[in-house]
């Protein structure tokens, strides 16, 4: 029959085009939580990036069998499941990886502050930022745990005692703000949200956020002050939102995939020294360092080495700069709770 030839071209057509576009970007790439919440959708959609060819999943628990299932799909990478009781689990998840992702740790419940998670998450984070340092110190590490505003100044540290910190590699991922602020906003001035972009800048929790609506070209003109806060505060607390409706079961998982893969994708695009790839992150910056502040979010330049340029963030309105202010003081006190915690 007809179909047949058809189908096996086709086929054919696509693992060609797969192969060559792998020998571009083969990326290895780890992602430690990967049987929870975000880790399982996460590792789901790095499967489908052509751009990873050799995917590793390590967890306390489960990793081997979301290894499994994942590995079925045929895209052109391969995936391994680690977990503990594998002798070296950890260094062979990590050993010659160029992006790290690192989802591991316990979600927020309602009424908490994702300062709340620290004690829990922050010796998790450091026993992980040990064993990246170790195994796999070049690699661009990318941390969700939350608070991010602490988390990632824990790994800086640990980095710093094996003396192997790049400040370059080490990214808080605070995508989630930007996609919540570009969809939000949409739904206001009635856009496609996909064209939409918000320069969102602080760090990742509450007030720290700071979403700079005064450099939004053409927002409504009907749009009133009540409005306009309640936008902001929207984009703050948007994370509420999804604890709220998951009452007691977590908090966002799957918009929260959708961001990490979607930095991951920015992150290894930088590394094949693609132009322009412009991103949001909690990153090592030079921005308030004369105030104390060592990690600042703003949109960075990725390339080939990582951090390639960080931007200044631009005009402030004198609200957003009150905003600053006090984002500020809590990202100082974040940071240092994260610091001490490593000394
Ligand atoms: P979850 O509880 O569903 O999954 C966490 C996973 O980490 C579990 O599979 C657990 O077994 C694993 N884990 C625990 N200790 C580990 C260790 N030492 N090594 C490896 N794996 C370990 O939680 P969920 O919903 O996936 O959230 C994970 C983290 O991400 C939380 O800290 C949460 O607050 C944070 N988060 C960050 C966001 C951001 O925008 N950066 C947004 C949403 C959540």
């Amino acid at each position: 029959t007809q179909s047949k030839p058809t189908m096996l071209s086709a086929l054919r057509l696509t693992s060609k085009r797969s192969f060559s576009v792998a020998a571009v970007n083969p990326y290895k790439v780890a992602v430690l939580g990967a049987a929870g919440g975000i880790g399982q959708p996460l590792s789901l959609l790095l499967k489908l990036n052509h751009k990873v060819t050799d995917l590793r999943l390590y967890d306390i628990k489960n990793a081997k069998g979301v290894a499994t299932d994942l590995s079925h799909i045929p895209t052109n990478s391969t995936v391994k499941g680690y977990t503990p009781d594998q002798p070296d689990a950890l260094r062979d998840a990590l050993k010659d990886t160029d992006v790290v992702l690192i989802p591991a740790g316990v979600p927020r419940k309602p009424g908490m502050t994702r300062d709340d998670l620290f004690n829990i998450n922050a010796g998790i984070v450091s026993g992980l930022a040990q064993n990246i340092g170790e195994f796999a110190p070049q690699a661009a590490i990318c941390v969700i745990s939350n608070p991010v505003n602490s988390t990632v100044p824990i790994v800086a540290q640990e980095l710093k005692k094996l003396g192997c910190y790049n400040p370059k590699k080490l990214f808080g991922v605070t995508t989630l703000d930007s996609i919540r602020a570009s969809r939000f906003i949409s739904e206001i001035k009635e856009t496609d949200p996909t064209k939409e972009a918000v320069n969102v800048i602080g760090g990742h929790s509450g007030i720290t956020i700071i979403p700079i609506l005064s450099q939004q070209k053409e927002m409504p003109k009907t749009i009133t002050k009540e409005q306009k806060d309640a936008l902001i505060h929207r984009i703050q607390f948007g994370g509420d939102e999804v604890v709220k409706a998951k009452d007691g079961a977590g908090s966002a998982t799957l918009s929260m995939a959708f961001a990490g893969a979607k930095f991951a994708d920015a992150v290894m695009s930088g590394l094949n020294n693609e132009k322009d790839v412009i991103v949001s992150s909690f990153v090592d910056s030079p921005i308030f360092k004369d105030q104390g502040i060592d990690f600042f979010a703003s949109k960075i330049t990725l390339g080939p080495q990582g951090v390639q340029k960080i931007h200044e963030y631009g005009q402030l309105s004198p609200e957003e700069n009150e905003m600053l202010e006090k984002c500020k003081e809590t990202l100082k006190k974040n940071i240092e709770k994260g610091v001490n915690f490593v000394k």
